[in-house]
């Protein structure tokens, strides 16, 4: 037997990979990344990290349905929340795989850091995906934000989260 087919994680089954983050809104570069992804595996589970340390816009259950409208379209993306550590996750749900978008070199440090951090942890891997450079300069902090001061947004989310987002920022 070859060592490729000795290792259990070779074993047939549905590819399976997580694209954990905040998603305080989604936006259209998380889109961009959620939708080649889920073109490379079976089955891609967006998951929404529910962090109350952090302030956020929206709840964990807004951001999950405004997800959930998002990617109707996709067949094989599911859209999920989680707490504590995403390896923890990935072990729970037998995911070997993380996506994360890099939108430029600044993001690279820090996500390196976690990716060698959840690989020395649990073994679990991470897959760097290039943002389309339409959309690397998109940050969910910029567009609230924007929004907040009354700015256009509507080419950087979808737009029944550009719905939302109005709407709460005009409460603000
Ligand atoms: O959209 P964000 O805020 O950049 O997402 C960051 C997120 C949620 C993906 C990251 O902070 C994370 O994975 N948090 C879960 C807690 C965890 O596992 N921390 C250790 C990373 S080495």
């Amino acid at each position: 037997m070859s060592a490729a087919t000795a290792d259990p994680r070779h074993a047939a089954g549905p590819r399976r990979a997580v694209c954990p983050g905040s998603f305080d809104p989604v936006t259209n570069g998380h889109l961009d990344i959620i939708a080649r992804a889920s073109r490379l595996y079976d089955e891609l589970i967006v998951a929404v990290f529910v962090n109350e340390a952090k302030r956020s816009m929206f709840s964990v259950d807004e951001r999950r349905a405004m997800l959930r409208d998002a990617t109707a379209g996709y067949g094989n993306v599911r859209v999920e929340t989680f707490e504590g550590l995403v390896v923890d996750y990935c072990k729970t749900h037998d995911i070997p795989v993380i996506v994360k978008g890099l939108r430029a070199v600044s993001d690279f440090d820090y996500e390196l850091q976690m990716a060698q951090m959840n690989r020395g942890l649990a073994d679990v891997d991470t897959l760097f995906m290039p943002t389309n450079p339409e959309y690397s300069f998109l940050a969910s902090s910029l567009v609230k934000e924007i929004a907040k001061w009354g700015g256009d947004v509507s080419a950087l989310v979808p737009e029944l989260v550009l719905d939302r987002l109005m709407r709460r920022a005009r409460q603000r």
